[in-house]
């Protein structure tokens, strides 16, 4: 597919803000659902070789958002792409969260996590679901769009491990405190982070979604360098991530063999 740029935002040192114009793919796209971003922006040269895997953080009317983290070559090209140039992405891709209505949810995002956590947390509002949103982040400058996360859910709460925003401390303390008055988990994040929160929630008896970023080459099922382990009954099945997830039951994840 192919989007026209309508701004680039840079929302501090390490984020920005996307937003492309797709009408084809807005029609299409699921909540939890990622693209593969092409971010050469200079037809001539084909490095990096390999397109980027996004999540999709919003969605409105014939447009869709990206928030993204500079971490290399192809974050930092995607950071100098201008307003009105024509950028070119796999999507959309991969499994979506489960939606509920009328159900108290607790979302948990840590860093870059935030992307598909704020398109879901705006999806289940609008579906009636109280949505309770635990975001941490290492520095203030690892939470952002504050003021748009407020407005798409019932409670927010930040924390940062520095204490520079929110509580000082793990985004799972807060959320551990109140595990019980939930009836559906989704997470986004560090592994360790989701480990974390699939095994408050399973000791709970809360079921819970987490979203996984492995590093991905092709993004569409045909490398296999995306391999997770999830337990279905008495087997262990190998899931490619880029097809069968990003989305999993945190409760299924073999959990060793993610956090290496
Ligand atoms: C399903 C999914 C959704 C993601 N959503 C977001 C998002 O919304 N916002 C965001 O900022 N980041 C997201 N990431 C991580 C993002 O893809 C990487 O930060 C990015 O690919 C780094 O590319 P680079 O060229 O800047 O860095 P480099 O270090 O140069 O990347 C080199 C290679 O490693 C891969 N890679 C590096 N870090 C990661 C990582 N953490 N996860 C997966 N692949 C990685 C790249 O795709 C590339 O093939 C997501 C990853 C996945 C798998
Ligand atoms: S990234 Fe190639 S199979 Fe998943």
């Amino acid at each position: 597919m192919v989007g026209k740029i309508v701004r680039n935002q840079k929302l501090n040192d390490k984020y920005y803000l996307l937003e492309i114009k797709c009408e084809e793919f807005v029609r299409e796209a699921k909540v939890g659902q990622f693209i593969m971003i092409n971010t050469r922006h200079q037809d001539y040269t084909n490095d990096p070789l390999l397109r980027r895997p996004l999540g999709v953080a919003n969605i409105e009317g014939d447009k869709f958002s990206l928030v993204y983290m500079i971490v290399g070559k192809g974050t930092r090209l995607l950071s100098e792409c201008q307003k009105d140039t024509e950028i070119s992405f796999s999507a959309p891709l991969g499994s979506t969260f489960t939606l509920l209505r009328k159900k108290r949810t607790a979302l948990l995002a840590g860093g870059i996590g935030i992307a598909p956590v704020y398109w879901l947390a705006k999806t289940l509002k609008e579906a009636g679901c109280v949505v309770d949103l635990y975001y941490g982040g290492r520095t203030m400058d690892d939470v952002v769009l504050l003021e748009e996360l407020k407005e798409t859910t019932d409670h927010l709460v930040v924390t940062t491990d520095d204490g520079s925003a929110g509580i000082k401390g793990l985004v799972t303390d807060p959320f551990g405190e109140n595990v019980n008055s939930y009836d559906q988990i989704y997470a986004c994040g560090p592994k360790g982070m989701l480990r974390a929160v699939s095994e408050i929630a399973m000791g709970a008896d809360v079921p819970v979604e987490v979203s996984l970023d492995e590093r991905m080459a092709c993004g569409l099922g045909a490398c296999l360098g995306c391999i997770i382990y999830v337990k279905e009954g008495d087997e262990t099945l190998q899931k490619r991530c880029c097809v069968e997830g990003p989305v999993f039951d945190g409760s299924k994840v073999v959990w060793d063999t993610v956090c290496k």
